[in-house]
């Protein structure tokens, strides 16, 4: 596993800030990034990755949670995005079937709960980390990477 590097932490006090920072986010992405969404059940996850798919729709569709369906494809303004979680996957071969390999290659790709895929991920992956907060609506995103790159795309839009 590559090692991963505090690049910023963000405090997000309330949802619209979230879709702030999905949307901010959204607009340095590129076909092949790769976005690991880490945290707890409820640290808002699914809620990110929702508002930054729909930020890059001209007409925002529904993106429901895909714990049950695994994988869920979007096309946006700057090509494909899979959305994707892996909590219910017990091995790497089931995530194989998925065919979420080649997606990383072509598409841009959100997972939640990429524990199982650590060894996996390219290097060029972003990691997200949602803690939660004291407060109901508070959630803190750290922020890291295993390429220098990221700091320099993030810096001044993001972090
Ligand atoms: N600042 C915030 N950012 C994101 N979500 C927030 C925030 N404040 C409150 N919430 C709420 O927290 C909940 C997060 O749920 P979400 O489904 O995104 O969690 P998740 O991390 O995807 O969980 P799971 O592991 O079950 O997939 C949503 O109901 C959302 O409205
Ligand atoms: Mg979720």
């Amino acid at each position: 596993m590559f090692m991963f590097v505090g690049v910023c932490d963000k405090f997000l006090s309330h949802e619209d800030e979230t879709k702030e920072f999905a949307r901010f986010l959204g607009q340095v992405l590129n076909a092949g990034d790769v976005l690991l969404l880490k945290g707890d059940i409820g640290a808002g996850k699914s809620f990110f990755a929702r508002s930054l798919i729909q930020s890059l729709q001209d007409t925002p569709e529904d993106v429901p949670s895909p714990t049950f369906t695994l994988v869920q494809t979007y096309q946006t303004r700057i090509g494909e995005v899979w959305h994707s979680d892996l909590y219910r996957l017990q091995s790497i071969y089931e995530v194989e079937e998925l065919g979420l390999w080649e997606a990383f290659e072509s598409a841009i790709c959100l997972v939640e709960w990429p524990e199982l895929i650590m060894h996996e991920a390219p290097e060029t992956a972003l990691l997200l980390d949602f803690q939660p907060h004291e407060t109901q609506t508070g959630r803190s995103v750290g922020i890291s990477a295993c390429t220098q790159s990221w700091a320099a795309r993030l810096k001044g839009l993001v972090c």
